[in-house]
């Protein structure tokens, strides 16, 4: 969850270069951050509570140096404070650590460890870490590298480190479980927990496999396997730009990746759409299409708002290929003891290609014989690499906390699949091939005319911003638009929002409404629009203020309703991918008149790399 950067080179860049990588990255844990430093033969430490700039304050007397490793967490064993904040130094100032993961043996470390007389002065499993590895190169006298590799043999669970001693001569990278990449650039090295930091910096970028231990030193790279042996490695070109990791003149990451939607969800459709012959271009997935066309049912995993696109898949899917979908949370798939066999299809959606849960259930999956597939943005990623075949969504980095780009991305990259899956089962046929398709490749067009109506619905967004409590609503396909518009707004306005399917009111949450509860009804016009208008009544006939967002201008629906947002008409099957935007939009405005900060809502993370 936590973020990590490193620099080593010829230039005295190390501090600046280290802060303005934790700036990037602090969308990954905002919680506290720090630095570590060798200088005339020690290690020097700065951190600080709360958000990188105060890191940064703390940082303007640090002079010149050639190597540095930093850190922004999100607290998982101890509290956010300084004391738990990374760097931690070992117990004899030997060596300096940062980790992203979880320790899950620390309690069991730590005693063997109080009973040599470490004495530790933070809560956290990281310093524990870093008192095991400075304890296993003064019992058997070792090199940082080999006692990093001696120290992890003990260790159970997940990491990403990167390690410096007192001499201040090389950096010592370790990975299991959680990323960890390292650019390669003029004379320097720059290491991240992803990508981002080494943009601009790096051109090449090569991304540690498990159980390897990386030593940077100022003039070389070298990978080691896990018997300790140099192993060969691949660079690969790094192909995101400066632009990726900026606001470009937009006040938030949100609302910046909001406003790029009709360019990525372009990026997600383009090549698919148009290669020759009516058939959709997955080349992804090609080669285990026969499988995948054999499926006797599918089975979708992941959390939160990728959870989301899930289900809006199984609507695609299962409307259009009737071949049955279970979607599950990522978290709960393996505690269920799942019924899967290798004719089941698994498939994985998740923005990051990290997240632990997502991760773990699609391993469970494997290894009862089922064929995964990853619907994936970041290139590259765990879940991209386990998967035996995918989709990339190619939505860009997605810096913001809340996912906006990334879903309709994954929505995109499922109506893709769930058509050429229909066409190739005989489901539809070359004219519906065709309505699909055309409809799809207008989607990016009429994202942006309802982008270029936005200070509308931020105008009905000022209006409701007072309110405490929220309903979200919709049937069939809306259903799942409504839960992410719910997420969305909770997340980061901390308003309570609720979504259920419309039809489900009556039977219960209908209780909740009154003047000061309103109902925001998701509705475009398809083969449920009547029923859901009915239940807008039985809303507005309790008092309760509502909200609409149809596709029809229709009279019954905007004399019923205190506000509506029409957006373009597409297929029934499609409508999620422009029914979600206004909500973004919506959401983004409450939360800063509430002065939220958006792109870092309190107590989240990026990419939950812990379960
Ligand atoms: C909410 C949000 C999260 C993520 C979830 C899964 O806006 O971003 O709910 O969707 O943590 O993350 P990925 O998609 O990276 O697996």
């Amino acid at each position: 969850m936590c973020g990590i950067v490193g620099y080593i080179g010829h230039d005295n860049t190390a501090i600046k270069t280290v802060l303005k990588g934790l700036y990037r990255l602090e969308y990954r844990g905002y919680d506290s951050a720090g630095l570590a430093y060798a200088e005339s033969g020690q290690i020097k430490i700065k951190r600080a509570k709360g958000a990188v700039s105060g890191l940064n304050d703390k940082c303007k007397q640090i002079g010149p140096q050639t190597l540095a490793i930093g850190h922004t967490r999100w607290a998982t064993h101890g509290k956010p404070s300084e004391e738990n904040a990374h760097p931690h130094v070992s117990f004899k100032r030997e060596l300096a650590l940062v980790h992203n993961g979880i320790i899950e043996n620390y309690k069991y470390l730590k005693e063997i460890l109080k009973d040599e007389g470490y004495i530790f002065s933070s809560e956290t499993d990281t310093e524990v870490l870093a008192n095991w590895i400075e304890h296993a190169k003064l019992r058997y006298d070792l090199a940082l590298e080999d006692a990093v590799h001696e120290a992890l043999k003990g260790v159970h669970g997940a990491y990403a480190i990167a390690v410096l001693d007192s001499t201040g001569q090389k950096i010592v990278c370790a990975k299991k479980s959680s990323p960890l990449a390292i650019g390669i650039g003029e004379k320097e090295y720059i290491i991240g927990s992803d990508a981002t930091p080494i943009i601009g910096m790096a051109k090449d970028v090569i991304y540690l496999e498990d159980d390897q231990i990386a030593v940077v030193t100022k003039d070389d790279l070298k990978i080691r396997d896990i018997d300790n042996n140099d192993t060969s490695y691949k660079a690969e070109k790094l192909l995101l730009d400066l632009q990726a990791v900026e606001k470009k003149g937009f006040d938030s990451f949100m609302m910046k990746e909001i406003n790029e939607q009709p360019e990525t969800v372009a990026d997600c459709l383009r090549g698919r759409l148009t290669a020759p012959g009516p058939e959709i271009a997955l080349g992804g997935i090609e080669a285990v299409m026969p499988s995948l066309l054999r499926a006797r049912k599918i089975i979708i995993v992941a959390c939160g708002t990728s959870w989301h696109s899930a289900l809006i898949g199984k609507y695609m899917i299962e409307g259009l290929t009737r071949i049955p979908v279970e979607v599950d949370y990522a978290s709960e798939f393996r505690y269920r003891r799942p019924i899967i066999d290798s004719e089941d299809v698994v498939i994985g959606i998740t923005q990051s290609g990290e997240t632990a849960d997502t991760k773990a259930a699609l391993e469970l999956a494997k290894t009862k014989g089922a064929l995964i597939l990853g619907i994936v943005n970041v290139v590259g990623s765990s879940i991209a690499r386990l998967s035996h075949a995918g989709i990339y969504t190619h939505s860009g980095v997605e810096v913001g906390v809340a996912s906006t780009k990334a879903f309709t991305g994954q929505v995109a990259a499922l109506s893709l699949l769930a058509i050429k899956l229909a066409y190739r089962l005989g489901y539809i046929d070359d004219e519906k091939l065709m309505d699909l398709k055309d409809a799809l490749e207008e989607i990016p067009s009429q994202i942006q005319e309802i982008l270029d109506d936005s200070t509308a619905i931020e105008g009905i967004a000022d209006i409701f911003s007072q309110y405490e409590d929220f309903l979200f609503l919709g049937r069939g396909i809306s259903f799942p638009v409504a839960l992410e518009g719910a997420l969305k707004l909770k997340e980061i306005s901390y308003i309570h929002a609720e979504a259920y399917p419309a039809g489900e009111m009556k039977h219960g949450p209908i209780a909740l409404i009154d003047e000061a509860c309103p109902s925001i009804f998701v509705m475009p016009k398809d083969n449920t629009y009547g029923k859901t208008l009915s239940n807008l009544q039985e809303i507005k006939a309790r008092s309760g203020r509502v909200i609409a967002i149809t596709d029809v201008v229709d009279e019954d629906l905007v004399n019923s309703v205190d506000a509506v947002v029409v957006v373009p008409k597409t297929l029934p099957e499609l409508t999620p991918l422009l029914t979600t935007v206004p909500l973004q939009i919506f959401s983004h405005r409450v939360a800063i008149k509430r002065s939220r900060n958006v792109d870092k809502p309190r107590n989240l993370a990026k990419s939950v790399t812990v379960e």
